[in-house]
């Protein structure tokens, strides 16, 4: 196993579900007993990747790439497998032996658990100055003045930062912290001649940020008085990342059958949760993520976006749908009227109004078509046109045959024209060239994703078929070795697997997939998921003497004939010795086929 010991790779194996660490970088959903997604290895429109959470293996049946979870971060992450033993081992915080790099390991980790543990004690500081004392009035004044209640402060944390340089300084100062630590994690700031720092968060009020697990990784604040930036957002620390969380994600449910709202702002969100909408997070200041549709996937199924209505709004909107129909999420967006975030709109209207805008929600091709329609007469011909040219490219691009024909339906109904006409005007952008181009490519890219997998017949089938038992059965191993030699698997892939198995068993070593898996190359262990995800099962033991006959044939029919081609080649050069040498061999093999045959018909003679 190289450099670290079978206990430490098992503990990691045991603790890192396969489902969970593949889930970071494929959507997956649930299909019988494994987990589905697009394949990360190679492209493709319909899911082939597969992720059994039984065998805690993947497999791609479009492309052939397979393995556990070790084989799937090294080839996602590009990492050696001690690299990869070292990821793991820092995420679910297991102790290494002592070594250069698992000291920097566990020092990273202190690090980090002293920067949350002082986000923890901030964040408690200014909640208390907010709640408890005079000079936090202020802030308290300007929360109840939005319309926040007590309750929602306390559910919130929500704290106030004084408009003095050194409050936090002075708090930390009394408890014996490195400020050092406290300008890592960004809560205070060096001064510009380097005597001394100052409080990063001044009259402002302070919402904690959390990760999933409840940690505080970093803060918001906003301005209370008149003051640039009116938000300030905690720098990228190593505890903090904006594009990897979102504000109030650990306060919400789980589950993919509710609709998770995602708004803009801090004040949005909390607004909205206390209205009675508690499915509802933020995004951090930034444009939505790839890493943030991820994490979304894991609490929901669908997403409504409750963005400004301005131009930037719009721009933001599409955007972030994009990223969450990436992840497979469904994206609806809200129709706020211009001019109105989610907070005004509530406190203007009231929490029923709100409510009915979720309800009229729009999916992304409604919302596209409608913004293609914005400013322009339908009634006219000139507007008719160019609304038509517009909602042709929207149409265009929907990947659902069956979506599409709905699409073109009511836009036809609703332009009064026959379907026929779009339907035609999207083949001219789909298949600019009599649509010949297209599907020639198109043929080429399937055969190849085809060819990819080689069919299972013959002595290849029994190769995976007793690779398989070999594994999962512990009762035949004994008899296999001493029938089957791994040079008796001819086919690459499933040699290389034989080769380490073999080893393993003669070497009295426990036999487990992933032992095996972390001593083969990439292709080898593609087949290993290949042959324990796909091949059927087998309980009958007695299929076992059929099998390695198989194999042991198919060894003796290539080696023969290998042999007498070489024998044919000695005398053609006149090579005597090599020759009688090889006749031997030639001989033997014969003899052993003989008694094989022999074997088997003795035996299909006992039936
Ligand atoms: P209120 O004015 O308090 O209602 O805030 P808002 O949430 O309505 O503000 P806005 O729509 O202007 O901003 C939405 C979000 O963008 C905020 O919650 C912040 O996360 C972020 N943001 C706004 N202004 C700034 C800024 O000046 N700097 C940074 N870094 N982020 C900002
Ligand atoms: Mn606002």
């Amino acid at each position: 196993m190289g450099f670290y010991s079978e206990d430490i790779v098992g503990e990691i194996r045991s603790r890192a579900d396969i489902v969970e660490i593949i889930s970071e970088y494929v959507s997956l959903k649930k299909q019988g007993e494994n987990f589905v997604g697009l394949c990360p290895f190679h492209s493709e429109k319909t899911p082939s990747f597969n992720v059994s959470p039984e065998k805690q293996l993947f497999y791609c049946f479009g492309c052939g790439a397979g393995g556990n979870v070790f084989t799937f971060l090294m080839k996602k992450e590009n990492l050696n497998f001690s690299e990869t033993i070292r990821l793991l081992a820092d995420r679910y915080q297991i102790k290494l032996p002592a070594g250069k790099y698992d000291r920097e390991i566990s020092r990273d980790f202190q690090q980090r658990r002293e920067l949350l543990r002082l986000n923890k004690l901030a964040a408690q500081f200014y909640h208390n100055v907010l709640i408890k004392t005079r000079e936090g009035r202020r802030g308290y004044e300007y929360l109840i003045k939005r319309g926040i209640k007590t309750d929602t402060i306390e559910r919130f944390q929500l704290g106030y930062a004084l408009p003095a340089w050194d409050g936090l300084i002075k708090y930390f100062g009394s408890q014996g912290v490195d400020i050092k630590d406290l300008q890592k994690v960004g809560l205070v700031i060096p001064r510009k001649d380097n005597r001394g720092y100052y409080d990063r968060f001044r009259d402002r009020i302070m919402f904690p940020i959390e990760d999933v697990t409840k940690n505080i990784i970093g803060f918001g604040g906003r301005i209370v008085g008149a003051g640039e930036p009116k938000y300030l957002n905690s720098p990228e620390t190593p505890v903090f990342s904006k594009g990897e969380n979102l504000y109030a994600l650990s306060m919400i449910k789980k589950d993919p059958e509710i609709d998770t709202i995602v708004v803009e702002g801090y004040m949005d969100c909390i607004t909205l949760q206390q209205s009675g909408f508690t499915q509802t997070v933020a995004t951090l200041g930034t444009a939505l993520t790839q890493k943030q549709a991820r994490l979304l996937k894991k609490y929901t199924g669908g997403v409504v976006l409750a963005y400004d209505a301005d131009s930037a709004g719009r721009t933001a909107t599409l955007r972030g749908m994009e990223v969450l129909a990436k992840e497979g999420l469904n994206v609806k967006i809200l129709n706020l009227p211009v001019g109105k975030d989610p907070d005004e709109f509530i406190r203007k209207k009231g929490r029923d109004a709100f409510e009915e805008l979720l309800a009229e929600a729009m999916g992304l091709v409604d919302y596209k078509l409608n913004l293609a329609k914005k400013g322009l007469d339908i009634n006219n011909p000139e507007g008719k046109l160019r609304f038509i040219r517009k909602a042709v490219q929207v149409l265009t691009e929907i990947e659902s045959d069956v979506e599409r024909e709905i699409y073109i339906q009511k836009t036809a109904t609703e332009l009064n024209i026959p379907e026929q006409v779009l339907k035609e005007e999207i083949k001219k952008i789909k298949f600019p060239n009599n649509g010949f181009k297209y599907k020639k490519s198109q043929t080429r890219d399937n055969n190849k994703e085809f060819s990819k997998i080689s069919p299972i017949t013959g002595a290849y089938k029994a190769e995976r078929m007793i690779i398989k038992l070999l594994i999962e059965d512990e009762a035949i191993r004994e008899k296999v070795i001493k029938e089957l030699a791994p040079s008796m698997f001819l086919n690459e892939r499933t040699g290389k697997i034989a080769g380490v198995l073999f080893k393993m068993m003669q070497g009295g070593e426990p036999v487990t997939a992933d032992s095996i898996f972390n001593l083969l190359d990439e292709d080898a262990s593609s087949e290993l998921s290949a042959i324990l995800m796909t091949d059927k099962e087998f309980e009958d033991d007695d299929l076992v003497d059929p099998l390695v006959k198989k194999i042991k044939e198919n060894y003796l029919k290539h080696a023969i004939k290998q042999v007498r081609e070489q024998i044919k080649k000695a005398e053609a050069v006149g090579e005597r010795e090599e020759t009688i040498d090889l006749l031997n061999t030639y001989q033997k093999l014969k003899s052993q086929m003989n008694e094989l045959k022999a074997n088997l018909t003795s035996e299909k003679g006992g039936v």
